[in-house]
């Protein structure tokens, strides 16, 4: 009987969790993909030497503290908790089965001497350092075959401090590529939300050959002068879940990639299932990117309710000759954007090679892909696509987009090539190249 009687309870529970995701269908979050953890087990770290006095070195702090963690394998995991200050440090890894807390006013400053920053190996799906040959800075915040990683708080600082970086860049004085602010490589379950992330020396947040990842109630700063300071890069990864953060950086907000050239196309890994809603920003590049890594293909992407300000590009698919890949199923909807100098852009001549080495026949395939209801103000030029002539860009379709000019001489008509598709009730009008019959083709399917 009582066991009929916890069977009832249960069924109960589960048509009550079922109504009330129903009634709040409107508002979907990342939610759900990530188990979020309690843990018993906290310790400090400050219980490791940790000074937060702003000068104090406590890379020693934190790899002890990391160390403990690792090695202690307390049930449920372990909290280490940042305390109000600034925390100076060195690169470190993280561990499984983790939580870094920052409590409010705690913030982790990365140390500027550059000289002694640990060297990693290249990523296999690039082949080498993105920025250089050979190895790569190592992240500031790293992890490599990681589950279970929690990074939270009360909106405490990640500080890049990346103006040494962003120096050596503009004076071509670096050896490496510049560390990214964090990078997971292999992991699963990770959640990232209520940080601050700022003055990363390279790209903010990189999750790359990892799965099931939610960033949101993040904020990422730099400069819109920081070079390659995109926000975050979803790369080879699936089940990304991006939401509710504000983004202003000097590179591409959000930018989800899959390696490049005959690297990207032999590690093959794509990313799918990515999605990306809530996100507010501005930028001198882009808004929501695909690209132009995308040699391992880029599937099943949505980006919605994304609201954009003094923009290089609002939303841009950028491939090129060599990459191969497939970029297919990407809907961007709900856009706003305000002083941009393209809404729109698809391109297959973007970015730059590896080597001499990559395949010029490996031509990228891009299809399928809808972007509605877009509405802009003050865009120079309200949407531009280029596919390649042997490799046109098919399936486009363009639905319920109003770009209105900035009423200056630098403002442009749409241009089109080597594209097929359709586009209902866009104005101004885009190109011939794109039929206007709903029924027909592209946009048939996405009402
Ligand atoms: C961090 O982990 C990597 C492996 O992912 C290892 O090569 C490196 O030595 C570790 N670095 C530190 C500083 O612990
Ligand atoms: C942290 O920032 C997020 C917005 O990114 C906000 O929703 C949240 O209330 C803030 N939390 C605290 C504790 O200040
Ligand atoms: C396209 O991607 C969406 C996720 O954005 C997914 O739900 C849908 O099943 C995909 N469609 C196809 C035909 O693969």
């Amino acid at each position: 009987m009582l066991c009929f009687d916890l069977l009832c309870i249960g069924v109960i529970v589960l048509i009550s969790i079922n109504s009330t995701s129903f009634a709040n269908a409107e508002w979907v979050t990342c939610s759900g993909i990530v188990p979020m953890r309690y843990r018993n087990d906290k310790i400090s770290i400050t219980d490791f030497g940790g000074v937060g006095d702003g000068v104090t070195l406590n890379t020693k702090a934190f790899r002890e503290a990391i160390y403990r963690i690792e090695h202690l394998r307390r049930r449920g995991g372990t909290l280490l908790y940042i305390p109000p200050g600034e925390y100076l440090t060195g690169p470190f890894n993280l561990t499984s089965r983790m939580t870094l807390y920052f409590a409010k006013g705690a913030v982790i400053k990365a140390t500027t001497d550059t000289e002694h920053w640990p060297l990693i190996a290249p990523l296999p799906s690039y082949g080498r350092g993105r920025e250089r040959p050979g190895g790569r800075y190592m992240s500031f915040i790293h992890g490599d075959g990681l589950h279970d990683v929690i990074i939270t708080g009360e909106n405490g600082t990640i500080d890049g401090q990346g103006g040494v970086w962003w120096n050596m860049w503009r004076q071509r004085t670096l050896q490496f590529t510049r560390p990214n602010l964090i990078e997971l490589m292999n992991s699963r379950n990770i959640i990232i939300s209520n940080v601050i992330f700022k003055n990363s020396p390279f790209w903010n947040i990189h999750p790359v050959y990892s799965s099931n990842v939610v960033i949101r109630y993040v904020t990422i700063l730099a400069p819109a002068d920081s070079p390659n300071t995109d926000g975050i890069d979803p790369d080879s990864s699936s089940h990304v879940c991006i939401e509710d953060s504000y983004i202003s950086t000097g590179d591409d907000l959000v930018a989800v990639k899959s390696g490049w050239d005959e690297y990207g196309i032999s590690y093959g890994r794509p990313s799918h299932g990515i999605t990306i809603r809530r996100v507010t920003g501005s930028s001198p590049f882009a808004g929501i990117a695909v690209g132009s890594e995308t040699s391992g293909g880029v599937e099943d992407v949505l980006a919605e309710h994304i609201t954009l300000y003094n923009m290089g590009v609002g939303i841009h698919l950028k491939t090129n000759i060599g990459r191969g890949g497939v970029i297919r199923n990407i809907t961007v909807s709900n856009v706003y954007m305000e002083n941009a100098r393209k809404g729109i852009k698809i391109s297959g001549d973007v970015g730059d090679h590896p080597d001499e080495y990559y395949n010029p026949n490996a031509l990228p395939v891009l299809k399928d892909v809808v972007i509605k209801n877009v509405w802009g103000e003050r865009v120079q030029q309200p949407g531009l696509i280029h596919g390649l002539r042997n490799a046109p860009f098919t399936g486009i379709c363009l639905s319920n987009i109003h770009l209105g000019g900035a009423r200056g001489p630098r403002d442009l008509p749409w241009q089109c090539s080597d594209v097929s598709g359709a586009a209902v009730q866009v104005s101004p009008w885009p190109c011939s190249q794109l039929t206007s019959r709903q029924q027909n083709g592209a946009c048939s399917s996405s009402f």
